[in-house]
C-alpha cells in the first residue's frame, strides 16, 4: 500500500532536461496566478478562442483544433473512438507506440501491429505493404512521430504521402514529445488528427492536450455515430463553433498560461521554433557521438529528445541522481528495460543550445569523462 509521503513545498529549484514535463517561462508560470471566473462567462470565451486561433495560427494549419482539459493519453482514445470501426494498423518501435496500439485494442478494435526493434524507425514501404496486403483496409493508420523511449523521429511525413493514395484510411499522429519543436506541415502529408500535450515541446504547465481534426476526420466521425463521449470531434467542435468555448469546465489556469505561452511562440514562429531545436538536437548527438552512440537508428534522430546509447558502461542511474543533486539539473534514465543502456536528454520547448551544454557539461563532470 502507498503511504503518504507529506509534500513540504520545500524543495530545490531543478531545471528540467526531461522528455517533459520541461522548463516553462516565469511569466507563463505567474499568468496562472488570476483570479477565478466562470467556464461561461464572456470572458473565457475572449480565453479559449484566442488560445485555438492561436494554435492555429503558430501550427500554420486550416484545420480544427480542439484543447481540451486532459493529458495527451486522451486522444489515443478518442482518436480512435472517433474514427475506428474495427481495424487499425499501428507500426511499433518502442514503449509509446506499443502503447498507442495497447489502447485501441482494449476499445475493442482489431490492431495489427508492424513491429520493429527499439531503436528502428517506421519504414513507409512496409506501411505500404500492409495496406496493400489487408483486403479489408484500415479505418486507420496511428502512430507516433517521436517514439520519446528511444529518440526516434520517424517519417510521418513520407508515410503521410503514401496515405494519400487510400483515402478511407486516417492518418492519425501522435506527436506529443515534439509537436511545436519539429515543425510539420499537417495539411500536405495528409495528416488528419496530430496532437500533443502542453508540457512537452509547447513548454506550458501540463493538464491540456491539443489535437488537430481535418474536416474529412470530422465527417467520418458523424457518418460512424458513435464516438467518445468527452473527446468527441463534434461535441468539442461544434461547442466552440456555438459558443466559443469547452464542453465541460476546463482547467482556467492553464489555459491563462497556455495564452501566455502561445504569444511568445507565435513571436518566434514556428520557422525560428523549429532552427532552434535543429541545432539543440545536432548538438547534443555531436556530444553524444563524442561520447558515447546514439541510440535510435541513424538518419532518423529525434529533434527533441536525444537517447544516448550508454556504450562507455557508466553507471546511469547513479549519473542521473548525482547531477541532480550537485547540480539541480533532472535528465532521464532510459525508458523501462533500456534503463541503463540508454540515457535522454530532452531539448526541447525553451531550451537553448547554451543551456544544454550546461549540462552536458556537468554530465562530463560527474561521469569523469
Ligand atoms: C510519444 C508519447 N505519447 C504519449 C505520451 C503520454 O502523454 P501524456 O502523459 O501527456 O498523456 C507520451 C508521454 O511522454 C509520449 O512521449
Amino acid at each position: 500500500m502507498t503511504k503518504k509521503q507529506e509534500y513540504t513545498g520545500d524543495y530545490p529549484e531543478k531545471t528540467l532536461y526531461l522528455p517533459g514535463p520541461t522548463e516553462v517561462r516565469e511569466d507563463v508560470i505567474e499568468a496562472m496566478a488570476e483570479p477565478m471566473f466562470g467556464h461561461r462567462m464572456d470572458r473565457m470565451t475572449d480565453l479559449y478562442t484566442t488560445i485555438v486561433e492561436d494554435t492555429k495560427d503558430f501550427l500554420d494549419t486550416d484545420q480544427e483544433v480542439i484543447v481540451l482539459t486532459a493529458s495527451g493519453t486522451e486522444f489515443w482514445e478518442a482518436t480512435t473512438l472517433n474514427l475506428v470501426e474495427d481495424r487499425m494498423l499501428v507500426p511499433t518501435s518502442g514503449a509509446f507506440s506499443e502503447r498507442q496500439a495497447n489502447v485501441a485494442e482494449r476499445l475493442g478494435k482489431t490492431v495489427d501491429r508492424i513491429e520493429y526493434d527499439w531503436g528502428q524507425a517506421v519504414k513507409p514501404d512496409d506501411i505500404r505493404d500492409a495496406l496493400e496486403a489487408s483486403d479489408e483496409g484500415y479505418d486507420a493508420v496511428g502512430m507516433v512521430m517521436n517514439e520519446t523511449s528511444t529518440g526516434v523521429r520517424n517519417p510521418v511525413e513520407e508515410i503521410g504521402d503514401l496515405l494519400g493514395d487510400y483515402p478511407d484510411t486516417y492518418f492519425v499522429v501522435d506527436a506529443i514529445s515534439c509537436l511545436g519543436g519539429d515543425y510539420v506541415d499537417i495539411e500536405d502529408h495528409n495528416i488528419d488528427c496530430i496532437f500533443t500535450s502542453t508540457q512537452k515541446a509547447f513548454a506550458m504547465p501540463p493538464g491540456l492536450a491539443v489535437c488537430t481534426v481535418s474536416d474529412d476526420a470530422y465527417e467520418r466521425e458523424v457518418e460512424k455515430g458513435d464516438s467518445s463521449w468527452y473527446g468527441g470531434f463534434r461535441r468539442t467542435l461544434d461547442y466552440y463553433d456555438r459558443k466559443g468555448q469547452t464542453h465541460s469546465t476546463p482547467a482556467i489556469p492553464i489555459m491563462l498560461a497556455y495564452r501566455k505561452q502561445m504569444k511568445h511562440m507565435l513571436e518566434e514562429g514556428h520557422d525560428a521554433r523549429d532552427e532552434r531545436h535543429r541545432e539543440m538536437a545536432e548538438y547534443t548527438r555531436d556530444w553524444a557521438r563524442e561520447h558515447f552512440d546514439l541510440y535510435p537508428e541513424g538518419g532518423y534522430e529525434s529533434q527533441t529528445v536525444t537517447c544516448v546509447e550508454n556504450t562507455r558502461g557508466i553507471d546511469v542511474a547513479e549519473t542521473v541522481e548525482t547531477v541532480s543533486e550537485e547540480y539541480d539539473f533532472v535528465f532521464s534514465s532510459g525508458y523501462g528495460d533500456i534503463g541503463e543502456e540508454s540515457f535522454r536528454i530532452g531539448h526541447m520547448g525553451e531550451h537553448t543550445v547554451e543551456s544544454v551544454r550546461e549540462l552536458t557539461d556537468a554530465i562530463e563532470d560527474v561521469a569523469g569523462l
